[in-house]
């Protein structure tokens, strides 16, 4: 439960564990007032309507010995992940002669449900071919395990291939232990199970490459383990396999980067997906705060408060050949906070003082800068977080004009040690697609007029304004 929110970058307000629910009427049996097979529950049986004598283990016999069924369990049929390791795994049992598995799809036996039951009883092995589904076995498949419950006979043994959404495998002991659990109540074998996690992942590379290369291997070596397991008959460890060479930051990347595609595919921004339902008041007047009409009676006191001096210090794009495009860095672009001003006057500091600037900031009067932006109840702003640390941004206010709101981009700055990696192109593009978005008349900024930030600018559709100049005076 606290790595799926980790991985939605959420958190847990609240966890309850009941014992008292009856299984909801659209995915219970009839007759049935236990809590479902898969969920906690201090019943051990005794008041089960589930007969006695299915719990017995010799009474539960295998009608054909040495029948292998794998079922496959997910509601994506032959399309899901699930179908693609029941298809490796069939074809590592046939490894020795004499030996066959069918594999039986649960949702084209959804409507006699009995019968499948029965069907399975005769195997002598059976395989759960599962997809994880919140932290445990999905509810049609929890529902025929208690149709098999209540047959007096059913399989030897049992094995569980199960895959995940996540990358942490090891969140997959719960739905082993739900298994084994079943079994006993039953009296059938658990025999083990292998979890492979990332299975989104390792099952579109499945499609595209042999089963065992790259990031699939480890699956691979597991698999052999595992069908080594049930063609010996003997019951073995759990085995947990995770992508091979494929570490954890890489796959939440490629991950996340998804959400900001289906955002777009939606009408929303990608920062949109960080929204709060509610958000607080500090939040509202911090980042978002430029209304769409502009007709607002804060415009003016913004104009004489908001510092007018800032330009923009952007990176430049990413080196040629290096192929890599800004969204594979990507883990986070989200609205500014006044909570990392500190993080954006060193950012800022930092660019500012290298080329073409070399201007000499002190940290501390850069953090006042931007904090007095962001003070501003028109500004608007994005940052980048690269590594869970802030690794650039983009901020500017609004002003309204007889023509129109227009945009300022007072300040693009990406921290030194981060440049390079297209982060100011993607504030950029983001911050433009925003303005635009919410009735912008135009967007202007101040920059140097020589050196590469004219050109950066110019391919976003920026061109020099010939009939206003930038006029300034010592005092
Ligand atoms: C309703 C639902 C709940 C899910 N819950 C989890 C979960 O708790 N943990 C996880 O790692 N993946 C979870 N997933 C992701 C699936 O386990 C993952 O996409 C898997 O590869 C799907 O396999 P399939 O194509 O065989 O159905 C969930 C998916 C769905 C649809």
């Amino acid at each position: 439960m606290k790595a799926v929110c980790t991985n939605f970058r959420s958190h847990v307000e609240s966890v309850e564990f009941r014992t008292d629910i009856k299984s909801s009427g659209a995915e219970a049996p009839k007759d049935s007032a236990k809590p479902a097979s898969g969920t906690e529950s201090a019943d051990d049986g005794a008041d089960s309507p589930v007969k006695k004598e299915g719990r017995d283990p010799a009474k539960k016999q295998a009608k054909n010995p040495g029948h292998m069924i794998i079922l496959n369990g997910s509601m994506r049929n032959k399309d899901g992940n699930s179908a693609r390791f029941a298809g490796v795994l069939r074809t590592r049992l046939r490894g020795r002669i004499g030996a066959s598995a069918e594999i039986i799809d649960l949702k084209d036996n959804m409507k006699d449900m009995e019968a499948l039951a029965d069907d399975l009883a005769a195997a002598d092995k059976l395989i759960f071919c599962v997809p994880l589904y919140v932290d445990g076995l999905p509810s049609q498949v929890i529902r025929l395990m208690e149709i098999m419950e209540s047959k007096p006979a059913g399989p030897h043994k049992i094995y569980v291939l199960a895959n995940m959404g996540l990358y942490e495998s090891s969140q997959m002991v719960n739905l082993f232990s739900a298994v084994k659990q079943w079994c006993e109540r039953c009296g059938y074998e658990y025999c083990g199970g292998l979890g492979i996690s990332a299975g989104e992942l390792i099952g579109a590379l499945m499609k595209t490459m042999p089963f065992g290369w790259g990031a699939t291997k480890r699956a691979s070596i597991s698999m052999t383990v595992f069908a080594e397991a049930i063609l010996s008959g003997r019951a073995a460890d759990d085995l947990y396999a995770e992508p091979h060479m494929f570490p954890r930051s890489w796959y939440i990347k490629i991950a996340n980067s998804g959400w900001d595609r289906m955002a777009k595919q939606n009408g929303l921004s990608p920062e949109d997906l960080y929204r709060k339902p509610e958000p607080a008041e500090a939040d509202v007047s911090i980042g978002t705060a430029v209304a769409p009409d502009g007709l607002n009676a804060d415009v003016a006191s913004h104009a004489e408060t908001g510092p007018t001096a800032a330009a923009a210090a952007a990176d430049p794009e990413p080196a040629e050949g290096t192929g890599t495009a800004a969204e594979a860095y990507l883990e986070g672009i989200r609205p500014v906070t006044a909570e990392h001003a500190a993080r954006y006057g060193e950012i800022y500091a930092a660019a500012f003082s290298g080329e073409p600037w070399n201007d000499p900031w002190d940290p501390k009067d850069a953090e006042i800068h931007v904090r007095e932006l962001l003070e501003s109840k028109q500004s608007y702003g994005l940052e980048y977080v690269l590594d869970g640390k802030v690794a650039g941004f983009i901020l500017g206010t609004s002003m309204l004009f007889h023509y129109g709101r227009v945009f300022e981009i007072n300040d693009l700055a990406v921290d030194p040690a981060c440049q390079g990696r297209g982060i100011a192109k993607t504030l950029l593009e983001r911050c433009l697609t925003e303005m635009k978005k919410r009735g912008m008349a135009g967007v202007n900024l101040i920059t140097e007029a020589e050196g590469f930030l004219p050109g950066f600018y110019e391919k976003y559709g920026f061109s020099r304004e010939d009939r206003v100049i930038l006029m300034g005076k010592e005092l």
